[in-house]
């Protein structure tokens, strides 16, 4: 058969088709989520995240010093509170003293080297299980500003790299990145939860920080799944206000909307691949139904593909394995 355009011919070898691949994988793409608990030498499994532990800080810093050798040089940290910890205001979430604030110091100053991101939002201390102020059933968005530029303020101030406000409420980047630079933080980025969508691929999380909203939804500040051009609509905001890089999250079944920032902003674009996600590859996995490291790197590739920068994800740490094999 005459045939000119043969596109196999591009595939024929694992060297050739390594020499054409349009997108790579390497351990620089990725943030490792991490979930803090208070105690000494604590480890504990999350039902729900085969393979994910809540750890205190001394095991914390072993797990990082791992990561670090399996070429990871980001990690975000989720602190996991008790109950009684948790009140309206969130005020746990501007301790100076408490557990976060201390761990993060601790672990920049361990490890100078690393870039180091924290979460601003109220949701893992607040009583009602929500990211802002409740009154009356109603999220408040401007009295919440104020917790989180006292949030990002200790944060900035005990090391970290990167915040990533992950809140959804209007005008927070703008608020937060005023009061940083006022006080002399320039050089803190900003990494916003741009594109939060309202969710369930975040159940196995609320479930590692117990943090599951107590009434309601997260729907009048998350994003409505069937949308996509409002996504254009709060890059614009957050790039205006500040944001030096952007996210979308979920990411799998939201590649298009990660495609879509790609193609209109030219900051660097996140893709958070949530609990949910790692879940469901680690359920079918289990079963013997999937081949779960061929499904990890195929998966995080699309997020790639799609147009990602950045990736934070539960496997960052056997991803980065697989990378070294
Ligand atoms: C809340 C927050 C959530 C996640 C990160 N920050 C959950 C939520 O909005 O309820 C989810 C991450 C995941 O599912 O992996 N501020």
């Amino acid at each position: 058969m005459l045939q000119n355009r043969r596109p196999r011919r591009n595939r024929k070898s694992g060297a050739i088709r390594a020499m054409v691949a349009e997108n790579t994988l390497t351990a620089n793409d990725f943030i490792f989520p991490l979930f803090l608990i208070p105690g000494v030498n604590e480890k504990q499994s999350i039902s729900s995240m085969p393979g994910i532990y809540r750890y205190s800080l001394d095991l914390l810093l072993l797990e990082i010093e791992e990561c670090i050798r399996l070429g990871i040089k980001g990690f975000c940290i989720f602190p996991s509170l008790e109950d009684d910890q948790k009140d309206k205001y969130a005020t746990e979430g501007y301790n100076k003293n408490g557990l976060y604030i201390k761990a993060l110091k601790e672990v920049k100053l361990q490890f100078p080297d690393i870039v180091l991101m924290t979460d601003i939002a109220m949701d893992p201390y607040s009583s009602d299980g929500h990211d802002g102020i409740v009154e009356k059933g109603e999220i408040i968005n401007d009295k919440t500003l104020e917790i989180l530029g006292k949030m990002a303020l200790i944060q900035a101030q005990a090391g970290a790299d990167i915040l990533g406000p992950s809140d959804m409420m209007d005008g927070r980047v703008g608020y937060i990145r005023r009061i940083l630079d006022e006080a002399g933080y320039t050089s803190v980025s900003i990494m916003s939860y741009t594109v939060k969508y309202a969710s369930a691929f975040y159940g196995p999380f609320r479930d590692a920080l117990d943090s599951a909203p107590k009434f309601g939804d997260k729907k009048t500040y998350q994003m409505n799944p069937a949308n996509s051009k409002e996504a254009l609509i709060e890059a614009d905001l957050d790039i205006e206000e500040g944001a030096d890089m952007i996210m979308v999250k979920p990411a799998l079944s939201y590649l298009d909307v990660i495609k879509s920032l790609k193609d209109n902003y030219n900051v660097p674009i996140t893709a958070y691949n949530v609990s949910g996600e790692y879940a469901m590859i680690k359920a079918a996995s289990e079963k013997g139904w999937l081949d779960e490291d061929k499904v990890i790197m195929e998966s995080l590739l699309s997020m790639k593909r799609a147009g990602a920068d950045i990736i934070l994800t539960y496997f960052a740490k056997e991803a980065a394995k697989l990378l070294k094999k």
